[in-house]
C-alpha cells in the first residue's frame, strides 16, 4: 500500500508533494523557447472570438471554485476582461447574463461534477462558448465543453484536492496571459517576466516542502483548538477560502476565511483569548492594511500566525506571535505558494487528530449528484 503512495504515509501527502512536477507538466509545451510568449495549440477559440469575449464566468464546485477566484485575479489583472465567479450549483438558478460574447470557464478536477456539467449546459444554451479546465481528459466535461485546457497534475486519489488546484492556477495564468497576448494588454516584456516568475515556482514550492516540520508542529498546537479563522486580502483572500476549505474537510476543525478588513463588520465579535488566526499577508500594495487588521484581532487576545515573504517577517513579528516564510513570487502568483504552507498545515493537523485523511467522513471524491 506504501508502494502506491510513493512511501508516503497517505496519498495527500504524496500529492503536495507531486506540485513541483504538476506545475512543470502543466507548463510543459506551453510557451515558446524564448519564454516571452504562452502557446496552446489546442484551442480552437480564434484570435478574432478571443478579441470579442466581454465578460467571463468562472463556474465550479469546492477547490475548483476557490481556483477560479484566482483565476479572476488573473484575468482581470492581465487581460482586463471583466470575471464574475459562480458555485455551480448556485448559477443556473440565478439567471446568469449570458451572451455569444460571454465565454464561460467551467473548472473541474475530475471533469464529472454534476452541478458543473449542468453549468456547462447552461451556458450553451445561451450561445456562449465553454472552455473547461479540467485534470481528466475523457471526462463528461472534457467531451461537451468547446475549447479544454487540460491540467497535467496526475491522477488525485486523496479526497482533499491539492495539485489539482495549484495545477488549475498555473492553467489559469497561462490562459490570462495567453488572452493579454492576443488582445494586447501585456507587453512581450511582461509577459516574460511572468513566465520567468513562473517557471521558479515549482523550486520555490519545493524550499517550501523542505520546512514542513515547522508546520507540523504548529499543526499540532491548533489540533487543539475548536475554531480558527484564516485572514488576507486579494489573492491572499482566495487562498484563505481554499485554506479554511482544506482544514475543515479533513481535521474538522470549525474555520472561516474572511476578507481582513470585512472582520470588524461583524466577526470580529468572536476573537477572544487564544483564539488562533492565520493572516496571509503576501500583498505588498496591501501590506499596511492587513497589518492593522492584524492588530485588531491582536488586541482582542487573538493569537497570530502570518504567512509572509521572508522580507517582512522582521517587521511582522512586531505584531504578530509567529511567521512562516514563504519565497518571493509575483504578487498574484503568491497562491500558487502560500496555499502549500496552508495544505501541510491541515494535513498534520488532521493527522494529530488521528482522522482518516484521505477520506474524510461523509465527503466524496466526485460528486455526480445535484
Ligand atoms: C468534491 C470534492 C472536492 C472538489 C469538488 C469539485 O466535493 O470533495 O475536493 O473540489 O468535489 O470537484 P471537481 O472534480 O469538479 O473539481
Amino acid at each position: 500500500v506504501t508502494a502506491e503512495k510513493g512511501g508516503y504515509e497517505h496519498f495527500m501527502l504524496k500529492e503536495i508533494h507531486e506540485q513541483p512536477k504538476a506545475y512543470r507538466d502543466t507548463m510543459l509545451g506551453r510557451m515558446n523557447p524564448e519564454g516571452t510568449k504562452v502557446i496552446l495549440p489546442e484551442l480552437k477559440m480564434t484570435e478574432e472570438q478571443i478579441k470579442n469575449i466581454k465578460n467571463v464566468q468562472i463556474v465550479a464546485c469546492g477547490t475548483a471554485y476557490h481556483a477560479g477566484l484566482v483565476g479572476r485575479n488573473l484575468i482581470e489583472s492581465l487581460a482586463r476582461i471583466p470575471v464574475e465567479n459562480d458555485i455551480a450549483s448556485e448559477y443556473r438558478y440565478r439567471s446568469p447574463i449570458v451572451t455569444p460574447e460571454t465565454l464561460v470557464i467551467v473548472v473541474s478536477q475530475s471533469g464529472e461534477t454534476a452541478d458543473t456539467l449542468a453549468a456547462l449546459r447552461e451556458g450553451h444554451a445561451n450561445g456562449a462558448h465553454v472552455l473547461a479546465i479540467t485534470n481528466v481528459v475523457g471526462s463528461s466535461i472534457a467531451r461537451e465543453a468547446d475549447d479544454v485546457l487540460v491540467t497535467l497534475a496526475g491522477p488525485e486519489i486523496a479526497v482533499a484536492s491539492t495539485k489539482a488546484y495549484t495545477s488549475q492556477i498555473i492553467a489559469f495564468a497561462l490562459f490570462a496571459l495567453y488572452l493579454a497576448e492576443v488582445r494586447g494588454t501585456q507587453s512581450e516584456k511582461e509577459i516574460a517576466h511572468i513566465l520567468a516568475a513562473m517557471q521558479s515556482l515549482p523550486e520555490q514550492v519545493e524550499s517550501i516542502l523542505e520546512k514542513k516540520d515547522d508546520i507540523k508542529a504548529y499543526a499540532e498546537h491548533i489540533s487543539k483548538h475548536e475554531h480558527l479563522f484564516y485572514l488576507g486580502r486579494g489573492v491572499d483572500y482566495a487562498v484563505a477560502q481554499e485554506s479554511s476549505l482544506k482544514l475543515k474537510e479533513i481535521s474538522y476543525i470549525h474555520s472561516e476565511a474572511y476578507a481582513a478588513g470585512e472582520l470588524k463588520h461583524g466577526t470580529l465579535a468572536l476573537i477572544e483569548e487564544g483564539v488562533p488566526v492565520i493572516a496571509l499577508a503576501t500583498q505588498e500594495a496591501v501590506l499596511e492594511k492587513t497589518v492593522s487588521n492584524i492588530k485588531e484581532v491582536k488586541a482582542r487576545g487573538g493569537e497570530v500566525l502570518a504567512i509572509t515573504h521572508q522580507e517582512h517577517v522582521n517587521d511582522l513579528l512586531k505584531s504578530v506571535d509567529r511567521v512562516i516564510a514563504i519565497p518571493k513570487t509575483l504578487p498574484m502568483l503568491t497562491p500558487a505558494l502560500s496555499i502549500v504552507t496552508t495544505q501541510l498545515l491541515a494535513y498534520y493537523a488532521s493527522l494529530a487528530l488521528g482522522h482518516d485523511v484521505d477520506k474524510p467522513r461523509n465527503l466524496a471524491k466526485s460528486v455526480t449528484v445535484e
